[in-house]
C-alpha cells in the first residue's frame, strides 16, 4: 500500500505532542509520520473546553482532508475536550487520544500517593474526574495543576533554573510523600530532568505516550494498515519561521 494515506499524523497544541511521537516510532519505525504542532495556539491548557475544540477541529478537518490513515491527539489536553466530538465527526477514521497515566500508576502503587501533574484543563474537564472516580480507593490522588510549563517548553527552557522555579513550589512539599507522578501533559516529559531536580530519583515518573502508541499499532494492525517503510517523520508547525522546526527535530531526537 503506498498512496497519499500512507501516513500517520500526530497532533499537539505545540511542540508536547513529541515526546508520544518518540514512542510511535519506537514502535513502528517503518512508518511515515506528520507531525503538526499547534504552537502559534499553545498553550490550548490555559483556554475554554469551547475554544480547545474550535482549535483541534479546524486542525483536525485539515489533516483528515490531507488524507491521514490514522489521526494521533498526542495531547491530554485536546483528548479531554475534544476526542468525543472528533469521534462523533469522523466516525469510520482510527482516531488515538492520551489520557494522563493515573490507572498504571494506581495499580502499580497501591496505597500510595500518586501525584498527576497536567493542565488546569486536562484536570478540570469531566474525562479525567471520570479517571479519578476509577482510581480513587486504589491510591491517594494529588492533582497538580502546572500552568507556565507549556510555555517553557515551547521555549525549549524544559530544563532550565526557570522550570525549576515554577515546578519547585509545586513539587517541593510533595517530597517524600509521592511515590509516583503522572506527567499528564504530553509537553512534561521534556522536563524530567527539572522534575527530579526537585523530587529526586526514587520517585516514578509516568506518561500516556508508550501506551498510546501500542493503541495506534493495535488498531492500525486491525485495520490492515501498518506500512513497512521506508521511515519517515515531517514536522510542520502553526508558527512560522525555522525556529519552532529545529527545536521539534532536537526534541524528537532529545535521550
Ligand atoms: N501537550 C498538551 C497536553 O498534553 C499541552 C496542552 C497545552 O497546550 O496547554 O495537555
Amino acid at each position: 500500500m503506498n498512496s497519499k494515506s500512507d501516513y500517520i499524523a500526530v497532533f499537539d497544541s505545540g511542540v508536547g505532542g513529541i515526546s508520544v511521537l518518540r514512542q510511535l516510532r519506537a514502535q513502528m519505525p517503518k512508518e511515515r509520520f506528520l507531525y503538526y504542532g499547534d504552537s502559534a495556539n499553545a498553550p490550548y491548557g490555559t483556554r475554554t473546553a469551547q475554544q480547545i475544540r474550535q482549535l483541534v477541529m479546524a486542525v483536525s478537518a485539515d489533516l483528515m482532508d490531507r488524507g491521514c490513515k490514522a489521526l494521533v491527539v498526542a495531547c491530554n489536553t485536546a483528548t479531554a475536550a475534544a476526542i468525543d466530538l472528533l469521534r462523533q465527526t469522523w466516525p469510520d477514521r482510527i482516531i488515538v487520544g492520551i489520557e494522563p497515566a493515573l490507572k498504571p500508576a494506581a495499580e502499580h502503587f497501591p496505597g500510595g500517593c500518586v501525584g498527576v501533574l497536567a493542565t488546569p484543563v486536562t484536570l478540570r474537564e469531566e474525562k479525567f474526574q471520570h479517571l479519578m472516580q476509577l482510581c480513587q480507593g486504589k491510591c491517594q490522588i494529588i492533582q497538580i495543576p502546572a500552568p507556565g510549563l507549556v510555555e517553557l517548553v515551547e521555549q525549549g527552557k524544559a530544563v532550565s533554573p526557570d522550570a525549576e522555579e515554577l515546578l519547585r513550589p509545586l513539587l517541593e512539599p510533595l517530597k517524600g510523600k509521592l511515590q509516583a507522578l503522572v506527567l499528564g501533559c504530553t509537553h512534561y516529559p521534556f522536563a524530567a530532568r527539572s522534575i527530579r531536580a526537585i523530587l529526586g530519583d526514587s520517585v516514578a515518573l509516568l506518561d500516556g505516550g508508550e501506551g498510546t502508541a501500542r493503541e495506534t499499532r493495535r488498531r492500525l494492525e486491525q485495520a490492515g494498515l501498518l506500512w513497512d517503510g521506508p521511515g519517515e517523520i515531517r514536522f510542520e508547525s502553526s508558527l512560522p519561521g525555522d525556529g519552532i522546526l529545529s527545536l521539534s527535530r532536537s526534541l524528537l531526537e532529545q535521550e
